[in-house]
């Protein structure tokens, strides 16, 4: 198993009232797994996504990618993590406004490591290509459809190559064709042995999954797997 998650449970103080967000959840994904997490609003799942990704910490119980808790490492560590092993997709792109397509793609280099710079680009522009977007590169945001810019920040997601990608409602604002592309892509990694952990509503994009988990008020309701998934 990739990463795991044991008895995770986060709790938030507002005031005097104390939040429920998550309630002992156990779970594991394996390399090219797809995992729809579904629910409805408020039960749980972009918490527990924020978790398994390490972007937050369990109040209690441990979450482990490659057999290391997440919460032993400092914040720069996990920054760290993250930006080389993890990739992100949110229902609304976020891409940064004075930078172009490609710049924005090559983004996650700036962090980690040294990189051949050639090569970051040379990467960056065979990303764009896979995305359908070659025609694209020196554009800026703000003159791309939703559709379009979601698929940028598909290509940035792959561009260090990630173990697992994230994606919360990755189709929630995208009309059906777009939202079906962006499905079909996430499914291809999965068989290229990448695993994807997806949160979303859509029944169409649930039919994705090779797994799929419930919340409900917290906890985890039921877990089985995608009635046509792959
Ligand atoms: N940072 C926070 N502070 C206080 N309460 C929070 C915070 N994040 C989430 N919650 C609460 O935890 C519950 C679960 O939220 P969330 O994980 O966002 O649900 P979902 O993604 O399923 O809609 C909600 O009741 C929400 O209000
Ligand atoms: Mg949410």
């Amino acid at each position: 198993m990739i990463l795991t998650a044991e008895k995770i449970s986060r709790h938030f103080v507002i005031g005097e009232r104390q939040v429920q967000a998550l309630d002992t959840v156990t779970l594991s994904v394996s390399a090219g797994a797809f995992l729809v997490i579904t629910g409805p609003s408020g039960s749980g799942k972009s918490t527990l996504l924020n978790l398994l990704s390490g972007f937050d910490k369990p109040s209690t119980g441990s979450v482990c990618f490659h057999g290391r808790g997440l919460e032993t490492l400092g914040n720069r560590e996990a920054a760290l993590l993250r930006n080389k092993a993890f990739g992100f997709i949110y229902q609304t792109p976020h891409l940064l406004a004075d930078k172009t397509v490609l710049e924005n793609v090559k983004l996650p280099f700036h962090y980690g490591e040294w990189c051949d710079q050639d090569a970051v680009t040379d990467r960056c522009l065979e990303l764009l290509e896979y995305v359908g977007l070659s025609d694209l590169t020196d554009r800026y945001p703000s003159t791309l459809s939703g559709g379009e810019m979601q698929r940028v920040v598909f290509a940035r997601a792959l561009a260090r190559e990630p173990e697992i990608i994230f994606a919360d409602e990755p189709t929630g604002s995208l009309d059906a064709m777009n939202a079906e592309k962006i499905l079909k892509m996430l499914r291809e990694q999965t068989e290229m042995g990448r695993s994807v952990i997806m949160v979303t509503h859509d029944n169409d994009a649930i039919q994705f999954g090779s797994s799929q988990l419930v919340l409900r008020k917290s906890r985890l309701v039921e877990k089985g797997r995608c009635i046509t998934g792959n």
